[in-house]
């Protein structure tokens, strides 16, 4: 057996375990989110550069359940769209419901539920609640147990605008009250929903089938479940939240805001656990995989989109920005640098002000300086570009300097060409090599030369026009008045 195949039936095996009931998560993204203002879906507004639905998605996926489903509507087939090649998608656990008409978060639920079997518990998450944790919902899971119910709550100072846990007098949970319908006293309650929560399948459908839009939104409430999970003397177990910071709802941008400067810190408290030194850790924006060695220093404002690979002792300077790079032992990379699908050697030098576009790979020890820019192009060990130049589709071997300002003219207009230049060439200032051309090891050029043919080996080449010198030129006066 391939080992996919075996780990996916080891995985099927361990979900059929005893005491570990079969899990289906129900996503809720079917809102419009007018309070964004915004023409782009709630559910597609970036958190950390990627939708707010795939961060709910990738944490649906961790508990390995039997399915996903995602209840979507406002937005419709673009939200759909996006996420085809979404890892849970590729697993074959994703499926979408389309909910035509917005009537709340009850009625939600039930266009998923007839595609749900009996046996399932079932998680529900929502689409706009982004920075849960696996391991609190493997607790939530835990504590609803084969049959339970359970309810994700959260204690906040702040509670305004989200449902409040109506409890009795020995404690017990009675009833979800929203913020809208709820009196001046239950407002003062600090204990919400968060949204989250656990039910048997085969019990949701027969409450949800009860719901009645009786409320301030005049909307089926998932809400309203409880207190009929209540009536039917079902224990309800509730979990609280102790990170309040896991079930921020992402209603507005200033909550958007919110939750980006929650992301950022969990990222920046990641990498620091593994030695990294961030020097501000509010200001560095950190997302997709980031895999770092010994010793990493990431200055204020540093940009990584992984995957990006530090190796021990890289240094990022201020303000640069790398995305999908790798950066070999004890480089520096210098304030204001962009790389893009790049990749950098150990002990090399690059910026500031150096741009590596994609494609760039830099060998070990060479240093890129300012105003730079390199595409598609390998550059040997040892090699300098230290000023202003503009490197395009060539292969440049180790040991060279190419001198400040010199440009490889790669495009005609309808094609692009290589350059090559071999060990230890020595390119003069301002020089123009138009490609397809030659620059062999050891040669010199003259600085200021367009090369439009090939360079020999170990020669000086020059390709520019004489100096001239009039002797009896003078200068014109101003004509007097
Ligand atoms: C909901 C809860 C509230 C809780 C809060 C936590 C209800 C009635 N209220 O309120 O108790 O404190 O979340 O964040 O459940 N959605 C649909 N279809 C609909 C309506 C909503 O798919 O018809 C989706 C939305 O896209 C969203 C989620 O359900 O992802 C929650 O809906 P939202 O309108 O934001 O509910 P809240 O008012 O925040
Ligand atoms: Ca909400």
């Amino acid at each position: 057996m391939s080992p996919p195949a075996k780990r996916a039936r080891q995985a099927r095996r361990q979900r059929a375990a005893p005491g570990t009931p079969p899990l289906t998560v129900v996503i809720l993204a079917a809102g419009q989110g007018t309070r964004m203002r915004s023409a782009l879906p709630k559910v597609l507004q970036p958190l950390a550069g990627r939708p707010l639905l795939e961060h709910v998605l990738e944490v649906a996926a961790s508990l390995q359940p039997a399915a996903i489903h995602v209840v979507y509507g406002h937005g419709g087939e673009r939200v759909r769209e996006q996420f085809v090649a979404a890892p849970a998608a590729a697993a074959g656990a994703l499926r979408w419901t389309r909910q035509a008409e917005q009537l709340g978060t009850g009625h939600a639920l039930a266009q998923a539920l007839p595609a749900i079997a009996a046996g399932q518990q079932v998680l529900v998450l929502y689409g706009d609640v982004p920075l849960l944790r696996t391991g609190t919902l493997r607790a939530l899971c835990e504590l609803a147990g084969a049959d339970g119910v359970a309810l994700l709550t959260a204690n906040l100072e702040q509670p305004a605008g989200y449902g409040r846990i109506v409890r009795d007098r020995s404690g017990a949970i009675r009833r979800i009250i929203e913020h809208g319908d709820a009196s001046a006293r239950e407002r003062r309650i600090r204990e919400i929903n968060t949204g989250v929560l656990v039910a048997p399948a085969s019990r949701m459908r027969d409450w949800l089938q009860r719901l009645q839009p009786r409320n301030a939104q005049g909307e089926y409430y998932l809400t309203d479940i409880i207190a009929l999970a209540v009536r039917e003397r079902l224990r309800v177990r509730t979990l609280d939240a102790a990170d309040t910071t896991e079930i921020l709802g992402i209603n507005d941008k200033q909550q958007l805001a919110q939750a980006e400067a929650v992301y950022r810190w969990r990222r920046a408290q990641e990498l620091m656990s593994c030695g990294v030194t961030i020097v501000d850790p509010a200001r560095i924006d950190l997302r997709g995989s980031i895999e770092v060695g010994a010793d990493v220093l990431l200055d204020v404002n540093v940009v990584l989109e992984g995957p990006v690979r530090l190796r021990d002792g890289v240094q990022i300077g201020p303000n640069c920005v790398l995305s999908r790079a790798t950066i070999g032992a004890n480089t520096r990379v210098y304030a204001n640098c962009l790389l893009q699908d790049a990749e950098v050697g150990a002990d090399c030098r690059i910026g500031p002000y150096a741009r590596l576009r994609p494609g760039a790979r830099i060998a070990a020890g060479a240093h890129i300086g300012n105003f730079v820019e390199i595409k598609n192009s390998h550059i040997g060990a040892d090699s300098k570009v230290n000023h202003l130049s503009y490197v395009g589709d060539a292969t440049i071997g180790a040991g060279v300097n190419v001198g400040a300002g010199t440009i490889t003219c790669n495009y005609d207009g309808a094609d692009k060409w290589q350059t090559r230049i071999g060990d230890r060439a020595f390119i003069g200032s301002g020089t123009m090599l138009v490609a397809p051309v030659t620059v062999g090891a050891e040669a010199t050029i003259g600085a200021g030369s367009t090369i439009t043919a090939d360079a020999p080996a170990g020669k000086l080449t020059l390709a520019r026009s004489r100096q001239l010198t009039i002797e009896e030129w003078q200068r014109r006066k101003k004509t007097p008045r």
